[in-house]
């Protein structure tokens, strides 16, 4: 990105950086690559490409989109916001130790645990909405400190400003995962952190029609392993899905907004709803990190957990949801609604769902960008059943 370039606001470079018109046609919408291959005019001249798992020209474009949308120096795109994560944890080698939150997706810690463990990384799990666990966790061998804040679903924020303080008098590296709250109202590294991962499934994309990841480093050393990752194991993102998140990304700005209004307003809705006993949302003010939010993100988002007070009760709502839709996953134009425990978070297991919080009558939902009063009525409507 230029200095020019930076100086434009996040809708701008959203739309324009990355997204300039066609050379070749002038087409206003980024061609899809589909090619495995690049014809070479002699032995060692190409025109910058020679193999499409090593570059492809709407991905170079997508990453630059994304590294100016979270104010980074570059990114590197992958097929799902978990083969950026193993990307991250492959920078890593045998014997380093790497700090995570206590409530991470579920997908992060099975990973972790079930996979990277057995190949001698070593991974302890703490609360980082508490600086001073994180400060105690950290040993000779610790790398990086792995942080999502707000958490999924218990919207339980970290202050990344006060981690990354402590984190880098020790020379650990703090990685956020941003998917929550897209760049759009959070930004880690201008907060501290080293590198930020999306899976840009969600918000990013913003239409629930195709998986993707997303690392926004901020030293070239970074930059440049993890390029060397996506061609050594290559789990890189496809030209048609890195033009998917570029034409979602044009949108991430009014999206948001409309999401952000959503939530506050079907948050408000639950907190005083009778049959509700009590609702996750760092937008309301008895939030108990409400003044963190405030000051750490420039919105609250969309996304918000309720207690229903039992599986049954969860059951007998979500089957009565016409206009949200029960389903796992998030950020989407449309209002999704799920049940963490059976479906996010089955993977953590009664007893570690127990140690963080996640009860069975946790419900979770992505507001929408649909009209507020048709998810409002329809939640009201679906809570009757209880
Ligand atoms: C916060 C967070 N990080 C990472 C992931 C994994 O992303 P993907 O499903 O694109 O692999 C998810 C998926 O739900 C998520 O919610």
């Amino acid at each position: 990105m230029t200095a020019k370039e930076k100086e434009k606001g996040f809708a701008t470079r959203a739309i324009h950086v990355g997204q300039e018109p066609d050379p070749l046609t002038g087409a206003v919408s980024v061609p899809i690559y589909p090619t495995s291959t690049y014809v070479q005019e002699e032995i060692g001249k190409n025109r910058g490409y020679e193999y499409a798992r090593v570059s492809n020209p709407t991905r170079d474009r997508l990453e630059e989109n994304l590294a100016s949308l979270e104010g980074g120096i570059g990114s590197t795109v992958f097929a799902s916001g978990m083969a950026a994560i193993n990307a991250i944890a492959t920078m890593f080698k045998s014997g380093d130790h790497v700090i995570c939150g206590h409530n991470l997706y579920g997908g992060t810690p099975r990973l972790f645990n079930q996979v990277l463990a057995n190949f001698g990384m070593e991974f302890t799990y703490v609360d980082t909405s508490d600086v001073n666990k994180v400060e105690r966790a950290i040993r000779k061998n610790t790398r990086m400190v792995f942080v999502e804040t707000p958490t999924n679903p218990l919207m339980a924020l970290s202050d990344l400003q006060a981690i990354t303080k402590v984190c880098h008098a020790r020379k650990v590296e703090v990685v956020v995962d941003n998917t929550f709250m897209s760049p759009y109202f959070q930004q880690p590294l201008a907060l501290g952190a080293d590198m930020v991962v999306h899976s840009t499934t969600k918000f990013l994309n913003g239409h629930s029609d195709g998986l993707g990841g997303v690392v926004v480093c901020t030293k070239k050393e970074q930059l440049e392993k993890l390029a060397f990752l996506q061609k050594a194991a290559g789990a890189i993102l496809s030209p048609f899905e890195c033009w998917l998140i570029l034409r979602g990304v044009k949108t991430l700005a009014v999206r948001m907004e409309q999401h952000d209004r959503n939530g506050r307003a079907v948050a408000g809705f639950l907190a005083n709803h009778k049959k509700v006993r009590g609702v996750f949302y760092p937008g309301l003010s008895d939030h108990p990190q409400h003044e963190l939010a405030k000051r750490q993100m420039s919105g609250f988002g969309s996304m918000i957990s309720f207690e229903t007070g039992s599986l049954k009760n969860a059951n007998k709502m979500l089957r009565k949801v016409r206009v949200c839709s029960l389903a796992e996953s998030l950020g989407g134009v449309e209002t999704l609604i799920s049940h963490p425990a059976t479906m996010t978070h089955a993977a953590v297991g009664p007893d570690g769902r127990k140690k963080i919080g996640i009860t069975d009558g946790m419900v979770r939902i992505s507001v929408g960008v649909e009209d507020v009063d048709d998810i409002i009525s329809d939640l009201d409507q679906a809570l009757d059943a209880i």
